[in-house]
């Protein structure tokens, strides 16, 4: 983990974003994306977070992209602007070994500073490392939905998580 860096989002990085998270859109239910986007179009995903200053932290060793996370408005309506949600995405060869930790710790700084108040994770129920995670950083659970997603012929129930930041 020592030589893991942590930076900004730069431009270079779509092609290795979009490789890590067309894996999770094709072979989970961790997204609800059911059609893994191309390069352009998280080229403009990335644009409108970039415009909007949200956090958006990439991991890289040795030049390449391990993982990435960002923290972007919650919903779109104005007064929702102070509650973000969290997204993480680690390559999956660099899962279950810290690195989600690390990338989670600076996120939460940055959204601080960013000026959110509140983050929400929303995780598919299943996904237990991801739930995990957040709890250990303090997040409590909130929200439970029962069947709100449908990938891979069949539903998905989604836990939500909240912190005060
Ligand atoms: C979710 C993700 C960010 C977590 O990062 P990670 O570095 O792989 O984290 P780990 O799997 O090592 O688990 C984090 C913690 O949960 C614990 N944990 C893992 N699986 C667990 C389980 N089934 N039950 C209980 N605890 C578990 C680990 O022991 C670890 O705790 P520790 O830090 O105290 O050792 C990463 O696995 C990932 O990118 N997954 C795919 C995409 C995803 O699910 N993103 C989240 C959607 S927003």
């Amino acid at each position: 983990m020592s030589d893991t860096v942590l930076r900004p989002f730069a431009w270079s990085d779509v092609p290795a974003i979009t490789r890590i998270y067309r894996h999770y859109v094709d072979h989970t239910a961790i997204t609800f994306d059911t059609e893994a986007p191309d390069e352009t179009a998280i080229a403009e995903k990335y644009a409108a977070l970039t415009r909007l200053g949200h956090p958006l932290i990439i991991a890289e060793r040795a030049g390449q992209v391990l993982g990435y996370a960002y923290a972007s408005y919650y919903r779109p309506r104005a007064a929702y602007r102070f509650t973000c949600e969290d997204s993480l995405y680690l390559d999956p060869n660099e899962t279950g070994k810290g690195l989600g930790r690390v990338l989670l710790t600076e996120l939460l700084a940055q959204s601080k500073a960013f000026g959110f108040k509140q983050m929400l994770a929303v995780i598919t129920a299943d996904t237990a490392n991801s739930i995990a995670i957040h709890e250990k950083f303090g997040f409590e659970r909130v929200g439970y939905y029962k069947a709100v997603g449908y990938k891979f012929d069949r539903w998905h129930d989604i836990v939500h998580l909240q912190m005060a930041l």
